[in-house]
């Protein structure tokens, strides 16, 4: 459809953009004239820019042959009366009013393609949220804790079918329990949003299926229509190897720090211990056995003694050498162990057993070092277990992800759980006469084999040390 347009105005402008940028589907509409009685009407140069035909004069328009239709963009009815007049039979022509309507219902259309094309991205958005994030963990939840919708990743942990959680509460999900998760010390941002309405962002402690605590950061954004909540989302991810990382990382600066004082502190203090240990010996010599000074100077001896014994393990944690691998079959140096701290278990009433692999594949170690493990170990497990008891040691292969297994499980008293971060800190000891370095000096140890040490423990049932050790490390040579 050719169109000649009389009037170089802003309409004008208007029609040729539209024209220009809407994708007719029936007709195919294109400006070949624009007439306007300024020769500086904008309508007028962007024709003229264009290579459209232009004229001062609109009756140049009647003599062009090809036009179908001439829409009137001047707002006077006279010059449009005046080109129904003028115009050929089969020319059409359109008022200024009529292309207003179509203007306007072509306003509206485009609208509607906008909106719809900003719900399909919305759409698209909430699909990727929902379905494809996969490092963190989407929920909506209703004003009242409900849960609206929530996504694969969470669904995963949770162990729930998207049916199952839609409608449950938010903290029946998350924390397993019946009522809110609010608290001074563990602010809900849930309930910060709906408070202030504005984002809120906490840590927080999530339980999985099997009941392991993982530690998220939870932002949450409120849904606002019409000033008022209707829900909030809320994007939370899982930190809980960055924390683990992090703690790795501090406790290998602690250690290096202790480490290098207690070497310094260690040697510094053993050279006067020697002197007074024999200085009270060399004094018993000229005093009667069953006399008064005679005992007390057993009892200087004694303690000095115990001090050297301290001295000995400080010396042994701050010297964390390297160590000196060859192969071994782990089975052997558990039954030597065994046969070391038997004694010490059958004297408190305990009874040891052990369950050996039959299929263990020897590894590279150090035997001295995993043997004091294995002592460190055992002797806690016997401190801790009380008269009557049991204290087993198990080896297995984990060929899965190639590493041997050695378990060392007792039928004593447990750690708390506020104890259970610190058993591992050099000097943390609930024992009397503890030093505190057993765990401390066993951890670096399972360290520099590039294995790994877990512990397990009810104050019910009893502890299990789990430690892992792989078959060789990248530092092995054949
Ligand atoms: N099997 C266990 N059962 C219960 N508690 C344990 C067990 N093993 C370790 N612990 C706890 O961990 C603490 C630290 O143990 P660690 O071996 O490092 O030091 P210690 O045994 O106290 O002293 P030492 O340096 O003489 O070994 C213990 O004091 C105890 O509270
Ligand atoms: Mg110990």
């Amino acid at each position: 459809m050719k169109i000649a347009v009389v009037g170089g105005g802003s309409r004008c402008i208007y029609l040729m953009d539209l024209l220009e940028t809407h994708t007719f589907t029936i007709v195919h509409p294109t400006i070949i004239a624009v007439a306007d009685i300024d020769n500086n009407a904008p309508g007028l140069i962007k024709a003229k820019e264009d290579d459209i035909f232009t004229t001062t004069d609109y009756n140049d328009i009647f003599n062009l042959d090809d036009v179908d239709l001439i829409i009137e963009l001047t707002g006077s009815m006279d010059i449009y009366n005046d080109i129904l007049t003028k115009k050929n039979k089969s020319v059409r022509a359109m008022a200024h009013s009529t292309a207003r309507l179509f203007w306007e219902i072509s306003r509206v259309s485009n609208l509607q393609d906008m909106t719809t094309s900003k719900l399909r991205r919305a759409q698209e958005i909430y699909n990727i949220m929902t379905n494809h994030l996969i490092h963190e963990d989407v929920i909506v939840i209703s004003p009242d804790h409900r849960v609206l919708d929530i996504n694969k990743s969470l669904l995963k942990k949770t162990g729930l079918t998207r049916k199952e959680a839609i409608g449950k509460f938010c903290y029946e999900i998350t924390h397993h329990q019946s009522h809110p998760c609010s608290g001074d010390h563990h602010p809900c941002p849930l309930v910060q949003v709906l408070k202030t309405g504005k984002p809120s962002q906490a840590t927080h402690i999530h339980l999985d299926k099997e009941d392991n605590e993982l530690h998220y950061s939870i932002s949450c954004y409120p849904f606002i229509d019409h000033n008022k909540i209707t829900g909030v989302i809320e994007v939370s991810k899982d930190i809980t190897s960055d924390i683990k990382i992090q703690k790795a990382m501090m406790r290998q600066e602690k250690m290096v720090s202790i480490g290098r004082l207690s070497a310094g502190v260690a040697h510094e203090i053993n050279n006067p211990l020697t002197t007074i240990l024999t200085s009270s010996m060399l004094l018993q010599e000229d005093v009667e056995p069953d006399s008064h000074i005679y005992q007390e100077l057993q009892t200087i001896a004694n303690e000095t003694l115990r001090c050297r014994k301290i001295v000995k393990s400080l010396l042994d944690f701050s010297r964390q050498t390297r160590p000196s691998k060859k192969s071994f079959n782990l089975n052997d140096i558990v039954r030597e162990s065994f046969v070391l701290t038997r004694k010490q278990a059958a004297f408190n009433d305990i009874t040891m057993e052990n369950e050996l692999s039959e299929k263990l594949p020897l590894i590279n170690i150090d035997n001295d070092q995993i043997q004091q493990v294995l002592i460190n170990l055992a002797l806690n497990a016997i401190e801790a277990t009380p008269p009557g008891g049991k204290v087993k040691l198990t080896t297995r292969y984990l060929s899965d992800i190639k590493m041997v297994e050695m378990e060392m499980k007792d039928t004593g008293s447990g750690i708390s759980p506020e104890d259970l971060d610190k058993i591992f800190d050099p000097f943390f000891t609930t024992r009397e006469n503890g030093t505190g370095l057993g765990l401390a000096i066993t951890h670096g140890i399972i360290e520099q084999h590039g294995g790994t040490i877990e512990v397990q423990s009810s104050q019910k049932h009893g502890t299990s040390f789990f430690i892992r050790l792989p078959l060789k490390t990248e530092n092995d040579h054949d």
